[in-house]
């Protein structure tokens, strides 16, 4: 649709910037943290690991003093596990708590609202070590977090996210298990236990900050058919079924996608759910729904030839098949960054779309963004029009879905700062801020503002009226 007039952004709101623990923190080991997965991590030869990353944990206040620049309305950032509970449940580390304590304070200071997403990635190695997700006690131990987390940083804290990405880490499970990748089979348990988990800490959260909101962040994304014939509409039903309306459908309506489930018994992956499980499931309905965007996916019908998996690197954004239910399939109407992700803005309104006319539900846009390889020029900037032109023209798109009807709430580019990609280290970056430093010279990690912070900055404070 076309519109004659568009609806303005909100005047509330929340235009903000995310990052997660381990990918920005640094100080793996320092005052009294334990050890996540993450840690563990041995990236290819050349590429950094974890464990310094942009050392927020060191240039906390300074960060925050940039942010406060940019004119951020929210930041998404998140709790190291780790950092709290070193062994994952027990004695608490009183220097973490500390120092998230020091992160809301500074955040209040300017008025930025923090949205703080409970477990990104990094679940305590204690825990990995004791079955992961697998075992159902990691249920209870992320019920005691959650209730610490309340405890100590509820009356600072207004939006929670408690789980980033779930259906990554299920349909992309190499880099969550840094052992053996676990099967089809024990995926979908760990997946069912996360579900409780999430649950019983939004259940918590009802009951000790009964002001707070919560909602679920996985990477929700629109899928194309690659041709209009039926097989291919049907595949890629399939394919958004398994890999984006489970995470919804099992936090909005308490219930597992009907043909998800048919697909998981058929195959033999169900879980094993016990008594009440569903029940809580069913009662911890969210506030809003967090969504990470990147890229659309484009599938086509199996051939059922053997091939249909065509399993790629880890990157999370690369389509991956299922024998005999989708094929991944090339969409030759999309661009590419550098990193082999598609650039897909109208994706978004799309995705968007498709979210709000199920749920009805208000969207929280947790995580887009371009990463790319930056350059620091002579002049000692860093002209990335190319991220300006990527996030106008998503914004642009929000706008479009505002326009038609959407509750979106906020957007929180990816990321605020440079850091450490999941997969690819130091070199792809995404941040209004650069960071100097490189895969394995630290230097000085001088902050430097980007040609997209000045831009990003002046966007909030037109609340994007000359978009
Ligand atoms: C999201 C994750 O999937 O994508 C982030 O939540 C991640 O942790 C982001 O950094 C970008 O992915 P990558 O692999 O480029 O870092």
């Amino acid at each position: 649709m076309f519109y004659k007039n568009l609806k303005d952004f909100p005047t509330d709101f929340l235009w903000g910037a995310s990052t997660s623990a381990y990918q920005v923190e640094g100080a793996w080991n320092e005052d009294g943290k334990g050890m996540s997965i993450q840690d563990t991590h041995t990236p290819p030869e050349g590429i950094t690991d974890f464990k310094i990353a942009s050392d927020h944990y060191h240039h906390m206040e300074e960060d925050v003093a940039l942010m406060a620049e940019l004119g951020l309305k929210a930041y998404r950032f998140s709790i190291s596990w780790a950092r709290i509970l070193p062994k994952g449940r027990g004695a608490v580390n009183e220097a973490g708590i500390q120092f998230y304590d020091r992160l809301l304070d500074e955040l209040h200071k300017y008025s930025i609202e923090p949205i703080v997403t409970m477990y990104h990635f990094d679940l305590p190695l204690a825990l990995y070590e004791n079955g992961g997700w697998e075992n159902r006690e990691t249920i209870d131990a992320f019920e005691e977090y959650a209730r610490i987390l309340f405890e100590r940083f509820g009356s600072k804290v207004n939006y929670w996210l408690t789980i980033n990405e779930q259906n990554v880490m299920i349909n992309h499970p190499a880099a969550m298990n840094p052992g053996k990748v676990p099967n089809k089979k024990e995926l979908y348990q760990q997946c069912h236990n996360m579900f409780v988990a999430s649950a019983k800490a939004t259940l918590l959260l009802r009951k000790m900050c009964p002001n707070a909101k919560i909602g679920p962040a996985p990477n929700i994304i629109a899928v194309y058919p690659e041709k209009c014939n039926p097989s291919d509409a049907l595949a890629a039903d399939m394919w958004e079924a398994i890999r984006c309306w489970l995470y919804y459908d099992i936090a909005v309506y308490g219930r597992y996608t009907p043909s998800v489930w048919s697909y998981l018994t058929e195959k033999g992956y169900e879980p094993e759910i016990f008594d009440g499980d569903m029940d809580l499931i069913a009662k911890a309905k969210p506030d809003f729904l967090g969504l990470n965007y990147y890229a659309t996916a484009t599938v086509s019908a199996p051939k059922n030839d053997g091939h249909d998996c065509q399993p790629r690197n880890g990157d999370q954004q690369v389509m991956v098949g299922e024998e005999g239910l989708y094929r991944a399939a090339q969409n030759p109407h999309l661009q590419q960054t550098k990193y082999g992700w598609l650039i897909d803005p109208i994706g978004l309104r799309v995705t968007l779309e498709r979210v709000y006319n199920r749920y009805h539900m208000p969207i929280l846009i947790t995580e887009n963004g371009l990463g790319t390889h930056d350059v620091l020029t002579e002049d000692g900037k860093v002209h990335d029009d190319y991220r300006i032109d990527y996030l106008s023209d998503h914004f642009k798109q929000a706008q479009l879905a505002i326009t038609d009807g959407v509750d979106l709430i906020g957007y929180c580019p990816w990321a605020f700062i440079d850091l450490v990609s999941t997969h690819q280290g130091y070199n792809k970056r995404y941040g209004f801020v650069y960071v100097d430093r490189t895969e394995d010279d630290l230097k000085e990690m001088k902050r430097i503002k980007k040609d997209s912070f000045d831009w990003y900055k002046k966007l909030i404070e037109e609340n994007a009226k000359n978009l």
